[in-house]
């Protein structure tokens, strides 16, 4: 894997720091470093990035996974909380203050549901590049290395209103994880983030990811119903 060859020291510690707090198949520290290389590629097409401000936010941003996972209460954001914890890790590391705030605010915004909107260039491509991590054969890959983790079923062709009605909850919440499957996440969530991103490239990106889902699971499902 080509990341991070160009990281100072300051970078590595990060990484050891949020290597210890990743524990997740889906959300481990292999997660964060396909992000960082997607920011590094999405950077690249955009003016005037502050990699000071992109590359640690991008190292950072699910530091906070762990806590959210494992709260009962459903309360933790771990785009919320995350952003706090970075700011504490960056503090100790001596980073400049008003950096800080603005590798917060990456973190804060980079989840659709946290209610925050990226709004500087550095928060829009984290945001992009997090998304992009869950599409394509990685996409795919992380489906169903989640589907194991749930329980869930390989494939499921229930009509899609009906499994609506059945599993999901006003907020898009799964009620019962095990009823889920790679194929349906794919047709309720995965397929609509191409129209919720903001850079060009990550657009298009997208839309290649997309079009390489929609032949896995078309195939997949061929193949479940007994065709070659
Ligand atoms: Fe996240
Ligand atoms: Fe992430």
């Amino acid at each position: 894997m080509k990341i991070l060859d160009n990281l100072d020291n300051r970078y590595q510690a990060l990484q050891e720091i949020v290597k210890k707090e990743l524990s997740y198949a889906a959300h481990d520290l292999d997660h964060i470093l396909r992000v960082y290389n997607l920011c590094m590629l999405l950077a690249e097409e955009e003016r005037d990035v502050d990699l000071e401000v992109l590359i640690p936010a991008a190292l950072l941003h699910d530091i906070a996974r762990r806590d959210e996972d494992e709260d009962i209460t459903g309360e933790i954001d771990h785009a919320v909380l995350g952003a706090e914890m970075a700011g504490r890790i960056l503090h100790d590391l001596d980073y400049d203050p008003e950096i800080i705030v603005r590798i917060k605010d990456c973190i804060k915004a980079h989840r659709f549901r946290s209610g925050f909107t990226p709004d500087t260039i550095e928060a829009k491509i984290l945001f992009d590049a997090d998304k992009l991590d869950v599409l394509g054969a990685v996409g795919i890959a992380r489906s169903f290395m989640l589907a194991g983790e749930h329980g869930e079923k390989m494939h499921n062709d229930i009509p899609l209103d009906e499994y609506l009605e059945e599993n999901v909850g006003p907020n898009g919440r799964i009620k019962d994880a095990s009823k889920h499957t790679a194929n349906l996440e794919f047709e309720l969530k995965l397929k609509k983030i191409p129209e919720r991103l903001f850079t060009d490239k990550a657009k298009q990106i997208a839309a290649h990811r997309i079009q390489y889902m929609e032949t896995f699971f078309k195939i997949l499902v061929g193949e479940v119903n007994g065709q070659r």
